[in-house]
């Protein structure tokens, strides 16, 4: 069983790419379902189809559904929310649609998960293949699970039995509702599936994330920042997709500038993503719709490779703690050490061994540290970061 996840920023293709591996794959003979958790769904335009919120069978093994928020809003999410909007009326908070306030940001997305989560545990599919929401979302929806268990211990730090017990008596004295034996059953079943979501989307061998990308400035700019993310929640990123590369076939003169540019940006996303496989698409003649289109885009982008074969199983970036200091570990295959050169500016780190370069984005809490020491292990490089003077 599979899981591939696309993310990019708004645009890039992700829908598209999404849409093309789940044909290839079902072409492969795998009983594949494409599914789209983004509300502005387009999945169901790219095969010139309406969709719905239940997986429907397009060609032989080729499944694919948008899923409906609002609706797994009001199932998965229903009991709780009820219970919120009571706690949030019985404060001070009358005067904000408290209906709003209990669909925290990102809570669409992950209930999404959840339902996705149910076709794997079925084993329904061979392989599943989701079209996320652009990129600061998704983000946003693969550390929910921790952010949300945050927030609910803060909310009830009581043992379920002790509430159960205190309800009737702390009820009157603290003036907020407790809640009931239904909303702590949910609640309780919402960590279940929250825990089990985790360790679903990190199991290297089943989930690997793929981030596609224009060759321009802005689009890999964000790329790297969310492949940065991505490896310090210890997401698998097993490839890079370059879409919409204009072809060497095109020798325009109009297109000869876009051709530099698009070079460039090339090279920096090699630089940034290596050693992870880099897979291109070029920019079509038409938009990407229907079944031959589909096909013809997968063969653009996998050739007579596995579309579902998870490309990549190393760990290209790491972050861990030692004492006071954050070790960030990349991998430098086949490098010598006495050749490293480290330049740190701002969220970006430049790194040179010999021939080889890597430009990586630092998360927030290790680019206001200054580097402390490096050192090779195994073609690896660590890097210490800590506070105060460099050592
Ligand atoms: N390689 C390509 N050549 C030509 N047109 C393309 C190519 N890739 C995507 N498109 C077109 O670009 C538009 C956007 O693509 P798509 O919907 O796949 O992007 P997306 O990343 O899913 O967007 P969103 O962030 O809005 O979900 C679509 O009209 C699609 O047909
Ligand atoms: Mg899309």
């Amino acid at each position: 069983m599979r899981i591939i996840l696309y993310t990019g920023k708004g645009g890039v293709g992700k829908t598209s790419i999404a849409a093309a591996t789940a044909v290839k794959s079902a072409k492969d003979g795998k009983k594949t379902l494409v599914v789209s958790t983004d509300p502005a769904h387009s999945l169901g335009d790219c095969f010139d189809i309406k969709l719905q919120n239940e997986p429907m069978e397009l060609a032989e093994n080729l499944w694919a559904q948008e899923i409906d928020t609002i609706h797994e809003v009001e199932q998965g999410w229903g009991v709780i929310q009820k219970y919120f909007t009571d706690l949030f009326t019985a404060k001070a908070v009358r005067d904000i649609t408290t209906e709003e306030l209990t669909v925290f940001p990102g809570m669409e997305d992950l209930l999404s998960l959840i339902r996705i989560l149910g076709y794997y545990k079925e084993g329904r599919f061979d392989v599943i293949i989701i079209d996320c929401a652009p990129t600061g979302e998704t983000l946003a929806l693969l550390s929910f699970p921790e952010m949300m268990r945050w927030w609910m211990e803060k909310l009830f730090p009581l043992k379920r039995k002790a509430i159960k017990v205190a309800g009737p008596i702390v009820e009157p004295l603290l003036k907020i509702p407790m809640p009931s034996t239904d909303v702590l059953d949910e609640m309780e079943r919402m960590y279940d599936a929250l825990d089990e979501m985790k360790r679903v989307f990190s199991d290297r061998e089943t989930t690997s994330i793929r981030i596609v990308v224009n060759p321009e400035k802005m689009v890999v700019k964000e790329a790297q920042r969310s492949f940065t993310y991505l490896n310090i929640y210890n997401f698998n990123v097993d490839a890079v997709i370059v879409n919409r590369v204009i072809p060497q076939s095109v020798t325009d003169s109009y297109f000869k500038a876009w051709k530099d540019i698009q070079n460039k940006y090339m090279a920096e996303i090699s630089d940034s993503f290596s050693p992870i496989p880099i897979f291109t698409a070029p920019l079509f003649e038409t938009e990407i719709v229907g079944l031959p289109v589909l096909d013809r885009l997968s063969w653009e982008v996998f050739g007579d490779d596995d579309p579902t074969d998870i490309k990549y199983t190393g760990r290209a970036q790491q972050f861990t703690k030692d004492g006071d200091n954050y070790v960030f570990t990349i991998d430098i295959p086949f490098s010598q050490k006495d050749d490293l050169s480290l330049n740190q500016k701002g969220d970006e780190l430049f790194v040179r061994v010999g021939a080889v370069k890597r430009n990586i984005t630092l998360p927030r809490t290790i680019a206001a540290l200054s580097v402390k020491k490096a050192k090779f292990e195994d073609s690896r490089l660590n890097i210490w970061f800590g506070g105060g003077e460099d050592a």
